[in-house]
């Protein structure tokens, strides 16, 4: 680090503590994250505050990861007991935070996944899905989808879409098509005798929001199985009950090959996980590997996140309370308002002009948002989000869209 570098307490002594926060960001983060001007440094349920004490309805969940909410006393009770038990265990050695959240996890997977890989992030789960692809099929082809979003490592972003994401760090991966996300016939066409792995959201998130149509997911099915190559679902971002059924792929009566997760797994804690159902080989000792992956501190946030999502039928209840949810955003007496489509809690609002403005008027009344793409607002809130809630980010987005030109 540059001697130059300023430190907490020169920066202090000439602002307030929220500048001074601000300001060590900038001198040494990269830059990477296009910043909301707050510095968030508590949550509790549906709700964060900053560091001047402003409190927000949280309607990213810290990108989807938050599922219980900010905080949940029982992901906050694991996280403590297991800390105070054992943080770190490799994978050669057994544990039982691990070998119990995998029977668990097991449980409530897609039939046919029955194996399972424990890593970090959504990346690192698509990273070993396209590895492992290529281990059982011996090819290198892989079919994605316009507009899908699988990750920034260097699989996961060959098969992520936006070329403004791949382009400045090409030549990535060979062998890669794209084809419209739910055009079944381009998708016949691209899976030749060369692909291995067809690579799908089921709902695509960062790429606008966009659900897949059962046809579409159906017949990637149906031609991974005649053509020899392995079906990816990516249910990074739609897992875990953000879309109203435990794994989105279920309401779509999908049975993938690989099953990638991460963001909800593990109430906010960093977890990836892959499931592998029978038709992927079965790789050698080494011939993959991580070394936080599966650790006992994530398997328990995970373990505890699992056992709230099933004892008291999140699932259910976002499939009950997104419709509330929607019928109120289109009710939304708005022309800026293009559509407003989704599952569950991941919903998109297409406006039919840039969102940044409305996503920082929306922040300074108190309800913070994201973005996918240009055009649409994003709203992937806690599965905890109650019917109040609900009507208060409503009221807040209906001020928002609704005000003058
Ligand atoms: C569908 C999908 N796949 C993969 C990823 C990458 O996950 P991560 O940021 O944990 O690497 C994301 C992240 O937004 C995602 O939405």
């Amino acid at each position: 680090m540059a001697d130059t570098a300023p430190s907490y307490d020169a920066v202090a002594e000439a602002t307030t503590p929220a500048a001074t926060l601000a300001a060590l960001e900038s001198a040494y983060g990269l830059g990477l994250y296009a910043p909301r001007g707050i510095t968030l440094v508590r949550g509790a349920g549906a709700y964060v505050w900053d560091i001047e004490g402003r409190r927000y309805l949280d309607c990213t969940a810290a990108y989807g990861v938050a599922s219980l909410g900010h905080c949940h006393p029982a992901v906050v009770e694991a996280i403590g007991r297991q800390a105070a038990t054992l943080i770190a265990c490799s994978g050669s050695f057994g544990n039982d935070q691990r070998a119990q959240f995998y029977a668990e996890l097991g449980a409530v997977l897609p039939s046919g996944l029955k194996r399972l890989f424990l890593c970090n992030s959504g990346a690192e789960a698509n990273e070993a899905a396209l590895k492992f692809a290529r281990l059982t099929t011996g090819r290198h082809g892989v079919v994605a989808a316009m507009r899908g979003f699988h990750g920034r490592t260097a699989g996961a972003l060959t098969a992520t879409w936006e070329p403004k994401y791949r382009e400045p760090f090409e030549p990535l991966l060979p062998g890669f098509t794209y084809i419209p996300y739910n055009d079944t016939a381009a998708l016949e066409r691209a899976v030749t005798d060369t692909v291995g792995a067809v690579i799908l959201e089921v709902v695509q998130g960062e790429g606008g929001v966009r659900p897949g149509t059962a046809e579409f997911l159906q017949a990637a099915q149906r031609l991974c199985c005649e053509r020899g190559a392995l079906l990816i679902v990516d249910e990074v971002q739609s897992g875990f009950g953000r879309t109203g059924t435990f794994f989105a792929c279920e309401a779509v009566d999908l049975q993938p090959d690989i099953l990638t997760m991460a963001k909800g797994i593990a109430g906010g804690f960093p977890m990836g996980a892959v499931a592998f159902g029978e038709r992927v080989a079965q790789p050698a000792i080494g011939q993959h590997g991580t070394t936080f992956g599966g650790a006992p501190l994530a398997c328990a946030a995970a373990r505890a996140t699992l056992q709230v999502l099933r004892e008291t039928d999140l699932p259910g209840q976002v499939a009950r309370r997104s419709s509330i949810f929607f019928e109120q955003l289109r009710a939304i007496p708005s022309d800026r308002i293009r559509d407003v489509r989704g599952r569950g809690f991941m919903i998109g609002i297409e406006l039919t002009e840039p969102v940044s403005p409305y996503i920082a008027a929306a922040q300074a009344r108190g309800l913070l948002v994201l973005n996918a793409g240009p055009q649409v607002i994003r709203l992937l809130p806690p599965l905890i989000l109650s019917e109040d809630e609900i009507a208060d980010a409503v009221a807040i987005l209906t001020e928002v869209l609704c005000a003058g030109r």
